[in-house]
């Protein structure tokens, strides 16, 4: 199956590719469990990140995904290259195109990741976190919810929080191409990017997934199989921690809220968790919460995405 150049949004890949990149990163998975069974499928391979914003999962689960791959990771911190102000972003792919096999980004400006695109042949450029967008971070949800559920077509996904946040977006865009029933509760203001929301209609129309949203918290998760939520205060919104903290309260996922959720639903985040913001304590350590599984997801399905894209 061929694949595009880049993982820049998750609608880049199409139903089957993503279908076959969740495959691929089961098989790793399984073959990691088996000790010894390591595959080195990028052997002598470099993968270049950079980074200007923090990571925890980001950086390890690549890094160590690129180790277990036989290939090898650097790490460029905020203050190591300035993209476009030491250098333009430009001269910065220019060069490492030259040495390396995979860039992988965390960028404040989704722009700055087309701009890695554009100035690079062959080498592919993976979105680790834009503005816009979370695509590696949903691979991995999906992967979860297939392991938790056994499917991801017809199920009921409820994203209760900022709409206009990267990993709403991709979450939506992910339901659009695989049929997944999302609904996202979001208050006035913060509503998912027009654009995002009209492309995962268009898709949801395909797949027939849904795309739904609402204002009330209690109607998005209403009888769901996942509820989802994200930090009220994404890198780059601190300036308006304040304001956000007084919106977004009613939007906190409580144990009571969970109840009206199917008597089997799952909690999911991204993390890192506010406890006491988006989400009540006792829901993250409660029974229903997989947010370790889905933690630990990113390395596997990262791998898929390495060993696909670089190989
Ligand atoms: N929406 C969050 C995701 C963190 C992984 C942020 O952009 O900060």
């Amino acid at each position: 199956m061929s694949f595009p150049k880049d993982l820049l949004g998750i609608a880049d890949l199409t139903g089957p590719q993503f279908l076959n990149l969740l495959k691929t990163a089961q098989i790793l998975k399984k073959e990691l469990g088996k000790k010894g069974k390591n595959q080195p499928l990028l052997h002598n391979k470099t993968l270049v990140m950079i980074f200007e914003k923090p990571s925890l999962r980001t950086r390890v689960s690549f890094e160590t995904g690129m180790t277990q791959l036989g290939g090898h990771a650097i790490y460029l911190a905020p203050a190591d290259i300035q993209l476009g102000v030491r250098e333009t972003i430009a001269d910065v792919a220019g060069t490492l195109e030259k040495m390396t096999d995979g860039i992988m980004a965390r960028v404040f400006k989704h722009e700055t990741l087309l701009e890695l695109s554009k100035n690079t042949k062959k080498v592919p450029i993976i979105n680790g976190l834009s503005d816009l967008e979370h695509p590696c971070q949903i691979l991995a949800d999906m992967l979860t919810i297939l392991e938790e559920k056994g499917r991801l077509k017809g199920i009921s996904l409820a994203f209760v929080g900022d709409g206009e946040n990267n990993v709403t977006h991709s979450l939506a865009l992910a339901s659009g191409i695989l049929g997944i029933d999302f609904r996202v509760a979001s208050p006035k203001g913060f509503k998912m990017l027009p654009q995002v929301s009209e492309q995962a209609k268009i898709l949801a129309k395909k797949s027939k997934g849904q795309i739904t949203e609402l204002e009330n918290p209690k109607e998005a998760v209403e009888n769901a199989d996942v509820i989802y939520t994200d930090t009220w205060i994404s890198m780059g919104d601190e300036k308006t921690r304040k304001k956000r903290l007084k919106i977004f309260k009613p939007y906190q996922v409580t144990q009571a809220l969970m109840k009206l959720a199917k008597k089997g639903a799952i909690f999911m985040h991204d993390m890192p968790v506010y406890r006491g913001n988006e989400v009540e304590s006792a829901v993250i350590d409660g029974p229903k919460s997989v947010i370790f599984d889905q933690a630990g997801n990113r390395l596997h399905a990262q791998k898929a995405v390495l060993a696909i894209l670089m190989k």
